[in-house]
């Protein structure tokens, strides 16, 4: 009895499958809804009684045998799918690596980490404070009220009246004042913003403060820290003098200079022909600001000190032009 299909060339068909896709096409084309051998099992209905049982077997024996073929051929072609991917995948490692890029810190990130290391190696610890401040912080309480002639000094960003951008870390001073009793002896490093934009000024710059309080402060504690901080910082041999100046919220107030470093204090057009480079600016604190953190000012001195960190990047590398440090040419950031 003929079941009507060529079993040869079935297994033909199957052998000749080159890849899944084409195997499975066959599973469709015979054991599908509509497959060949599928329509086989719905017509034995039709077939008369005494042959339906012989024509089953038949078709019973035609399925395994297709599954097998199948079942060998899948497994083949999984195989060679497998074995193909890992040829491709294959690492040959004594090839020469590609050239690898290293990245590097900037230079305000540099003087910074050196600032902050110089004086935490002093005792000191790093404070910080929001960049969006009220005008109580940034002036009021270190002692320079609304129409004081000094607001003047500082170009600042008003958002309100009574809400700016920090024109300098000061505010940071008042806000651990306000938090702790003292001694104090704290850092504050961060941006602060001015109005103010040409080839020295950009509006937002980095600036580390410093604060020191305590019962037996002396201008003597502040010209020692501070002359060691630049020679830590500049090498031993560099020349420090202090020269009186004034801020509001120190009395009395100095800025430090230190020995020109461009040309070796012989006279330059980066120091205008003196030999000495404004850094710092330091005094010992106001009463008046150790009043408004309620600190008794007949108990406590203090001394506090700020400086610019471009300024001092610029002197330490010769860098001659600030917009360098904003510009982020990787040519410039990879010298350092
Ligand atoms: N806050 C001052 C400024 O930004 C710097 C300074 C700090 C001066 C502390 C004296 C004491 O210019």
């Amino acid at each position: 009895m003929d079941l009507g299909v060529d079993i040869k060339s079935i297994i033909a068909e199957i052998d000749n499958a080159s890849n899944l896709n084409e195997l499975y096409q066959l599973k469709v084309k015979y054991l599908g809804k509509k497959g060949i051998i599928s329509q086989l099992n719905k017509n034995l209905k039709d077939i008369e009684q005494e042959k339906r049982v012989e024509f089953g077997k038949k078709i019973h024996e035609l399925r395994v045998l297709f599954e097998e073929k199948y079942e060998e051929k899948e497994n083949f072609l999984k195989n060679e799918g497998r074995k193909q991917k890992l040829a491709s995948e294959n690492i040959d490692i004594t090839l020469a690596g590609f050239p690898f890029k290293f990245g590097s810190l900037h230079p305000l990130t540099r003087v910074y980490n050196e600032i902050v290391d110089i004086f935490t190696a002093m005792g000191f610890e790093v404070a910080t404070g929001p960049e969006i401040e009220s005008d109580f912080y940034n002036f009021e309480a270190l002692n320079i009220p609304k129409a004081h002639p000094a607001r003047d000094m500082q170009d600042t960003f008003y958002i309100t009246d009574e809400i700016l951008l920090r024109t300098h870390t000061s505010p940071v001073q008042i806000r651990t004042m306000l938090a702790q009793e003292p001694p104090v002896k704290i850092i504050a490093p961060g941006k602060v913003y001015r109005c103010d934009h040409d080839v020295t000024h950009t509006p937002m710059f980095h600036q580390v403060e410093g604060l020191l309080v305590d019962e037996k402060v002396t201008f003597g504690d502040l010209k020692g820290t501070l002359t060691l901080f630049i020679k830590r910082l500049f090498g031993d041999d560099v020349p420090v003098r202090f020269r009186p100046s004034f801020f509001p919220f120190t009395e009395p107030s100095a800025e430090v200079d230190m020995g020109c470093v461009i040309c070796g204090s012989k006279g330059c057009r980066v120091c205008k022909n003196t030999g000495w480079l404004e850094i710092l600016g330091c005094g010992m604190v106001h009463p008046n600001v150790f009043k408004s953190v309620n600190y008794d000012f007949t108990k406590y001195r203090g001394f506090a000190f700020g400086m610019g960190i471009e300024r001092i990047t610029m002197l330490k590398y010769g860098i001659n032009d600030l917009r360098l440090f904003f510009e982020n040419n990787v040519k410039f950031l990879g010298q350092f």
